[in-house]
């Protein structure tokens, strides 16, 4: 098992770009691969999840050319163009990649089986394979989890699907799955979720509408191959953005990251926590807009988070309840439930590290109260192989005055390749142990 060692550190700073944004990377690779002709994406995130979709679609017969790390060209199959793999598609800890392919399959002529890594095989896939059915899918779970089993089914029928939770992979499964569907198929979010797919699509010349909380498109079009050039990854920005609020020198700035306005619930937390960051705003790439990040050391203090931000951060929160423990004060999260549902229980995981370091903390069914303001004591802290708990206590060392050990952070790589190296340059200092 790989563990850090993480010793104190007291400041960060200089510019840090991070790798490209996964859920975009995801999507690149799927919709390309059912587009018609040559699809360019540059700042693809060559991490682990990304790589395990590249994998599965070209296992379904669609060539791609890495050109470099991070540049790739995919040769479009069509709309009808994908094979039947040779094997089960092993999407390791993806959910992004077992979700939106369980809509994209249901509409494909063949039988797919998709599992993954032991979390991914405790996730729920119910949420997807419910509304996917009601389209006419056939869809077989494991005790409503992976391996997943999607057979042919003749054509969909659009539907009209009020989402029982925030979630843009459901979202975008049924989208993706409309495609194939005769008729409209619309789906309402309770909350706004990252509306990546919606974009893409748009970029692939699908006419999609957004209505209010509603997204619909008609079956039946065709994606004509595109380019599109990835932004730095606000969900890997995150860990960078809060160590800047703690313990920021002058100039300290995240560069090219994606501002897309249904992600940037991060800042808005951290601004209303009292941070001073400034945003400089780039030219927008491939549809998505983009900005540099300055941040300056700030004094934190605590907040009641509004519920509507949570869906906005949900990747972010474990790294925000480190600003918390940085904080002046109590900070209360609540509506955050869907944290107990990714890579893992998220709220119970950090709860218990939050505990080992010393920080006094409420977990609660959907949420967790954090009282900030103190020093961290030395502990060990089980990630869970999760990687953003992992990254999330690489970043209290800012806060900590004796050396943290962080295991099981193998999974880092699913998301951030490279962020020990990047840390390092940044001013923290993590070392294999
Ligand atoms: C994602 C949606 C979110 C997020 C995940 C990526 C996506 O999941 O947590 O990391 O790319 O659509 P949910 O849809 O389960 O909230």
């Amino acid at each position: 098992m790989k563990n850090w060692r993480v010793d104190p550190a007291g400041q960060v700073a200089g510019r840090v770009r991070v790798p490209g944004d996964k859920s975009i990377s995801h999507r690149s690779v799927m919709l390309g691969g059912i587009a018609e002709g040559r699809t360019e994406v540059t700042g693809f995130l060559a991490g682990a999840d990304c790589l395990a979709t590249l994998s599965a679609f070209q296992k379904m017969g669609v060539p791609v050319d890495r050109l470099d790390e991070t540049s790739l060209v995919v040769h479009g199959r069509g709309l009808h163009g994908l094979g039947a793999p040779s094997e089960v598609l092993d999407m390791g800890n993806a959910g992004t990649a077992i979700r939106l392919s369980m809509g994209l399959l249901s509409g494909q002529r063949f039988e797919t089986t998709l599992t993954g890594d032991a979390s991914l095989r405790s996730r729920p896939m119910e949420r997807v394979a419910a509304p996917l059915r009601q389209m006419g899918a056939r869809i077989d779970t494991t005790d409503g989890k992976p391996p997943v089993t999607v057979r042919p089914a003749g054509r969909l029928q659009g539907i009209d699907y009020p989402l029982p939770m925030a979630s843009a992979q459901v979202k975008s499964a049924i989208l993706l799955a409309g495609l194939y569907a005769e008729g409209r198929t619309a789906v309402t979010e309770p909350a706004p979720t990252r509306d990546h797919t919606e974009r893409m699509l748009r970029g692939f010349g699908v006419e999609v509408q957004t209505d209010g909380a509603t997204a619909s498109l008609v079956g039946g079009q065709k994606l004509q191959g595109t380019r599109i050039a990835v932004p730095g990854d606000i969900s890997s920005a995150a860990f960078f953005l809060v160590a800047g609020c703690l313990a920021g020198a002058d100039g300290f700035v995240v560069e090219n990251v994606g501002i897309n306005p249904t992600r940037t619930g991060i800042l808005d937390i951290l601004k209303l926590m009292g941070a001073d960051l400034t945003i400089h705003e780039r030219a927008a790439q491939g549809g998505e807009p983009v900005a540099d990040i300055e941040l300056r050391r700030s004094s934190l203090k605590g907040i009641a988070v509004p519920p509507e931000l949570v869906p906005l951060a949900i990747d972010e929160l474990p790294v925000l309840f480190i600003a918390a423990a940085g904080a002046e004060g109590e900070t209360l999260f609540t509506g955050a439930a869907e944290l107990r549902v990714k890579e893992s229980d998220r709220l119970a995981v950090m709860a218990e590290g939050l505990t080992r370091v010393g920080v006094p903390n409420e977990l609660r069914p959907d949420g967790i109260r954090i009282e900030g303001g103190h020093r961290l004591r030395a502990a060990t802290i089980d990630s869970h192989s999760d990687h953003r708990i992992a990254m999330s206590f690489a970043v209290a060392s800012l806060l900590a005055d004796a050396p943290l050990t962080i295991r099981d952070v193998e999974n880092v790589a699913t998301s951030f390749p490279g962020f020990t190296a990047t840390a390092g340059a940044a001013g923290l200092h993590i070392a294999d142990a």
